[in-house]
């Protein structure tokens, strides 16, 4: 369990509280690169702040306010010129720095005012990583956008994925500690689903957590498997410091509001190797419903939905001191007990958990990968279709309900598959 005030202070997140200050100290990802092939400006929320986010004419990102420090218009509603973003009700002209750059008639009217010069609208930067749009609202020096492993992998089908999930971001992302439902959530429940009795998945005998410098690995043993098996060599990855890192794919939990998660899947598909040399043109991306449009319901049929409907089925923001955590629930704890001593590191100004700030090592960060040979050196559409974690995606994207025709038919061609 956890005191109401720790619950509060760790699952608060907007401008000024001390969790949204830990969280700003990190890259968030927040839209991808190709949702901006067919539009210019798009609204985000993060971290309790309602920002705009634009490509101007030159090709580059910009993140404003969302208001015109004007009158306050919504900067959503504004277009882009060659350099920065115009507010469409007075045309005031804000570059990515959030300089007032033009102010049409002010400008004309009392040039020697310089009153532009007086005027800025909030600002943060963005970096393009991954397909994927990372924005950091946190006090310079910003750190590097960590540049995972995975990032630097070729001849793989990426695609990003998205979802809106209605509950605080904090149990989402305990649930990247958290092995055990793999059994019953995902295996047992899939069963009963499809109307069966059984048979139940293999039961889960031993789980270890450790803290290692990027996050928290878990391992697990299920009846049937020694501790040769790479879930307990190698493990996954508890991704500081709002992910889950499963090898081939990653979940980012984004707090989007105390109350808001935006998921944000960054999934690698290894085209076989038939297929080499593959380069992807283009990161597909889409955006995943949450619930079922006829009954009302969350929808329940893919793994990434599965956790969903745990997720909002806590509560917006659970009452913890309702819970009673057991010795499957040690990396909780331990997730908890890292973020309460970071809060006391950035107090005393120091980096918290997972800071990149070398960009030697930030050429590629390794991380725990159990199939790492398989997803680097690659493998025939037959061996893959055998293997026990890729063959199920062959056939359908097994992570999130929705993926639309055109990347379904993107993948297909890109594996070789019949479309
Ligand atoms: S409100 Fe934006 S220019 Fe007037
Ligand atoms: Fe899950």
């Amino acid at each position: 369990m956890l005191d109401a005030s720790k619950n509060k202070l760790l699952t608060g997140v907007g401008p000024g509280t001390p969790m949204g200050n830990l969280l700003r100290r990190y890259w968030m990802p927040v839209a991808a690169v190709s949702e901006f092939d067919t539009q210019t400006i798009k609204p985000v929320r993060l971290l309790g702040e309602d920002l705009t986010l634009y490509r101007d004419m030159n090709g580059a990102f910009g993140l404003v306010g969302r208001h015109c420090p004007h009158r306050c218009a919504d900067m959503s509603y504004g277009f882009v010129e060659q350099t920065g973003l115009r507010c469409n009700y007075h045309g005031w002209l804000f570059d990515r720095d959030g300089r007032c750059i033009e102010q049409p008639y002010e400008d004309v009217a009392q040039p020697d005012a310089h009153f532009k010069d007086k005027i800025r609208i909030t600002a943060y930067p963005v970096e393009l990583r991954a397909g994927l749009i990372w924005a950091y609202l946190g006090p310079q020096p910003a750190p590097l956008v960590p540049n995972w492993e995975p990032f630097t992998w070729k001849n793989g089908f990426v695609q990003i994925v998205f979802a809106d999930v209605p509950c605080n971001w904090l149990q989402c992302q305990e649930n990247s500690v958290d092995p055990l439902h793999f059994e019953w959530m995902h295996m047992n429940w899939s069963v009963r689903l499809k109307d069966k009795g059984g048979p139940y998945s293999p039961r889960h005998l031993k789980l270890a957590f450790e803290e290692f410098e990027y996050g928290i690995v878990y391992r697990r043993i299920r009846e049937g498997m020694s501790e040769d098996d790479p879930m307990w060599k190698v493990g996954r990855v508890c991704l500081w410091p709002n992910a889950l890192f499963t090898g081939d794919h990653f979940e980012w939990r984004v707090p989007i509001d105390d109350q808001n998660t935006l998921s944000v899947t960054w999934c690698f598909s290894r085209v076989p190797k038939d297929r080499e040399p593959y380069v992807q043109e283009q990161i597909p991306a889409w955006r995943g419903p949450v619930l079922d449009p006829e009954s009302g319901r969350l929808i329940s049929s893919h793994v990434m939905n599965q956790d969903f409907v745990a997720w909002v089925g806590q509560g917006t923001i659970p009452d913890r001191r309702n819970e009673h955590l057991g010795l499957s629930d040690e990396g909780i704890i331990l997730l908890r007990q890292i973020f309460l001593k970071d809060l006391e590191a950035i107090d005393r100004g120091q980096d918290p958990k997972a800071t990149v700030r070398d960009s030697d090592v930030n050429r590629c960060i390794a991380l725990p990968v159990a199939d790492r040979k398989n997803l680097i050196e690659g493998q025939t559409l037959e061996q893959i279709a055998r293997h026990p974690l890729g063959g199920g995606q062959l056939s359908d994207y097994v992570f999130q309900a929705g993926q639309p025709r055109e990347v379904r038919r993107a993948y297909a061609k890109a594996m070789g598959l019949p479309e």
